[in-house]
C-alpha cells in the first residue's frame, strides 16, 4: 500500500514537474528584416526584443536577424506563412502578392510628405488594411515609418529626361516598375541585399532609397548622385502570422499588442530624424552630390511619374485613392 502510494506521489510529482517546466518553456518569437541595425526598423526590432525581455518575465524570447541573415526580402513571406519565422516587417512595396490595394503607397507624388503617410495609416481606410490579408494568413499589426525616397544616380538627375535609359533598382512592386517605365528609364527588379553590388558593378546605374537605407547599405560610396525628389515613401507593415498571432494566450497576446503600439509610436517618432542623420553623414562622406529641384522642377518629375495612378486605379480602388490624397490636408 506504502509502496503503491509513494510511486503514485513521485509519479504525480513528475508529471506536475513536466507541467512547470512545460508553463516555464518561453514562447519564440524570430523577427526577421532585409536592413542594417541603425536604421528605423532596424532600431524598432531591437526595441521590441528590449521591451520584451524587460517585461514580459522570460516568457517570450525575440530573436532578431537583421540584413538579411535569416531569409532574404525574395523568402521572407513565404517564411512567415510557414511559421518559421513569427514577425518581419517588409516595406508596403512587397505585399501585391497578397492584396492588391496596399499598391497605394507606391503610387508617386501621391503624398506630400510623411505627416501626411501618416495620418492615411491612421485613418479608417489605412487601418482596414491591417487586417486586409487574414483570409491569407497574413496580419498586420501596424505600420512603421522609414521615409520618402530619393532617387540616387551615378548620372546627375534635374529634369526627368535625364532618367531616359537608365537601369533602376526596383522593389518587386509593378507600381515601381511602371514608375521607372514612364521616365523611359529601364526598371530591374533585385531584391534589396545585391543593390550595393548591382550599383558598384553597373548591373543597374540607379535607386530610389529613403536617406537611411542609401547610407547603411554604402550605397553612397557608389552613386554619384541623389536627388532630392521625395517622390514617394517607403514605409513598413509589421506582420504576423495570423494561425501563431490568435493562438497565443490571451495574456501574452495583449502584452505583446501594447509593446508593439509603444515601439511603433517610438519608430515613428525617430525615423525622420534618422533620416536627415544619415542625409548629413552622405554629406560629410563627401562622395555624392545632393541635388535640390526648384518646385517648378519637382513638378516636372510628378507630371512625368503621375500617369502611373490611372494604370492602377482599377486595382486599388479610386475612393481609397481619394481617402489618401485628403491625408493630404492636415485637420
Ligand atoms: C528595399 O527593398 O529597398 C526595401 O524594402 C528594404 C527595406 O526593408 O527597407
Amino acid at each position: 500500500m506504502f509502496k503503491f502510494t509513494a510511486k503514485a506521489l513521485a509519479c504525480a510529482l513528475s508529471l506536475s514537474i513536466a507541467g512547470m517546466a512545460q508553463a516555464a518553456e518561453p514562447i519564440t518569437i524570430k523577427f526577421a528584416h532585409v536592413v542594417a541595425e541603425h536604421t528605423p526598423k532596424g532600431q524598432g526590432a531591437l526595441l521590441f526584443k528590449k521591451l520584451v525581455d524587460e517585461r514580459m518575465d522570460g516568457k517570450v524570447t525575440v530573436q532578431v536577424y537583421p540584413n538579411s541573415s535569416l531569409f532574404g526580402d525574395g523568402k521572407e513571406m513565404e517564411a512567415l506563412l510557414l511559421g518559421d519565422v513569427q514577425i518581419i516587417a517588409p516595406s508596403l512595396a512587397k505585399f501585391e502578392h497578397y492584396t492588391k490595394q496596399i499598391q497605394i503607397f507606391d503610387l508617386p507624388f501621391l503624398f506630400d510628405d510623411i505627416n501626411a503617410v501618416d495620418r492615411f495609416q491612421q485613418s479608417p481606410e489605412g487601418k482596414a488594411l491591417l487586417t486586409s490579408m487574414e483570409s491569407k494568413g497574413i496580419t498586420g499589426l501596424g505600420y512603421w515609418h522609414n521615409g520618402m525616397k530619393q532617387l540616387s544616380a551615378n548620372k546627375k538627375l534635374v529634369e526627368p529626361k535625364d532618367a531616359r535609359g537608365l537601369k533602376f533598382r526596383v522593389q518587386a512592386s509593378a507600381v515601381l516598375d511602371e514608375q521607372f517605365k514612364a521616365l523611359r528609364a529601364a526598371p530591374r527588379k533585385m531584391s534589396f541585399a545585391e543593390v550595393y553590388q548591382g550599383l558598384q558593378t553597373g548591373v543597374v546605374n540607379g535607386a530610389e532609397n529613403p536617406y537611411s537605407n542609401i547610407y547603411s547599405q554604402k550605397m553612397h560610396e557608389v552613386q554619384k548622385f541623389i536627388t532630392e525628389t521625395d517622390h514617394g515613401v517607403l514605409d513598413y507593415m509589421v506582420i504576423t502570422n495570423t494561425k501563431f498571432w490568435e493562438g497565443l494566450p490571451e495574456d501574452i497576446r495583449s502584452e505583446l499588442t501594447a509593446i508593439l503600439a509603444e515601439v511603433t509610436v517610438e519608430v515613428n517618432k525617430q525615423a525622420e530624424a534618422l533620416n536627415q542623420k544619415d542625409k548629413q553623414r552622405i554629406l560629410d562622406a563627401g562622395t555624392t552630390e545632393i541635388v535640390t529641384l526648384t518646385p517648378e522642377q519637382r513638378e516636372e518629375w510628378r507630371e512625368a511619374m503621375r500617369p502611373v495612378w490611372k494604370k492602377f486605379e482599377g486595382e486599388i480602388g479610386a475612393d481609397l485613392i481619394k481617402a489618401a490624397e485628403a491625408a493630404n490636408q492636415a485637420n
